[in-house]
């Protein structure tokens, strides 16, 4: 029996009529339909996809505890924030959620609110204020918030083998009373994702560069309302327009200060120089 292409489409696409789970039977032919198109309109050839299987194969295997080299394949080529902008509610007036990225841990420690959660991480010591919020402007109280960033050196802690389960520049506070938060951390640099692995060989090979804006990441979680995933991006950088994961919104860029030794805002005697800098996120109600 030979079959048609247009055929054995429409054989794998008939297989999943039987599947009783409407929505996976839904996703599962409309992946086969995608996926064949693509094959068609670039005429791929067997030794191209037997690349492509040995580069989802080496994905898969430099991953990791720590290192999430699939969630990097999926940022790098803008689906991550492509989910994030479809299903997003910041239409109502809440901050623009941004992706998550590969170096979120679910161990950071719980600290005070208003703590140095730097931890010996190198960088410029920056002072982080402001208030969560609910859209409607209402101050949030124990909101928590699950703070994580690259130091000076544009790396994170996961990424320092020497710091094994050591965690710095991350930490989970809670807002006070009036929805208030505050912590002190170290100025964020631009950093590349990782190019040790195939998702870098994969940029590298296409001519892009790697770079991520300087950024620090907030999870936010509050009662009644929806996670809030974002970063906020420091003003100025020079990859702000050219983020390697699409991440970057302008509502999402913070304005830092730089300040002269001297006493900071909470009272704190900084005999080097600091940075500042404050943000009101808006929660979406659930
Ligand atoms: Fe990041």
């Amino acid at each position: 029996m030979t079959f048609s292409p247009q055929a054995i489409t429409e054989a794998a696409v008939a297989s999943f009529a039987q599947c009783d789970n409407p929505r996976l039977k839904q996703l599962m032919q409309s992946l086969v339909r995608h996926l064949h198109a693509f094959a068609q309109e670039t005429q791929l050839t067997e030794a191209e996809w037997m690349a492509g299987i040995q580069f989802l194969t080496a994905t898969g295997q430099k991953c990791d505890d720590v290192r999430q080299e699939f969630i990097l394949l999926s940022d790098t080529l803008g689906l991550s924030m492509l989910l994030v902008a479809m299903h997003d509610g910041a239409q109502h007036g809440a901050t623009e959620a941004t992706v998550l990225g590969p170096f979120h841990t679910p161990d950071a420690p719980a600290l005070a609110n208003g703590s140095d959660l730097s931890n010996g991480a190198p960088g410029e010591p920056l002072y982080v204020s402001g208030r969560v919020l609910s859209a409607e402007g209402k101050p949030l109280s124990h909101a928590k918030i699950d703070i994580w960033q690259a130091d000076a050196e544009g790396l994170y802690d996961v990424q320092r083998s020497e710091l094994e389960t050591q965690r710095r520049a991350r930490g989970i506070i809670e807002t006070d009373a009036q929805g208030c938060f505050a912590f002190w951390s170290v100025l964020p640099e631009a950093y590349p994702v990782p190019t040790d692995g195939p998702v870098g060989q994969m940029l590298l090979s296409s001519a892009r560069h790697p770079w991520r804006p300087a950024h620090i990441h907030f999870l936010i979680e509050s009662a009644g309302h929806q996670p809030l995933v974002t970063h906020i991006f420091r003003e100025g950088d020079q990859y702000l327009d050219s983020d390697v994961v699409f991440g970057v919104r302008p509502s999402l860029v913070g304005q830092f200060a730089q300040h002269a030794a001297g006493t900071a805002p909470d009272g704190r005697q900084l005999s080097q120089p600091y940075w500042t800098m404050a943000y009101e996120f808006s929660m979406q109600a659930s």
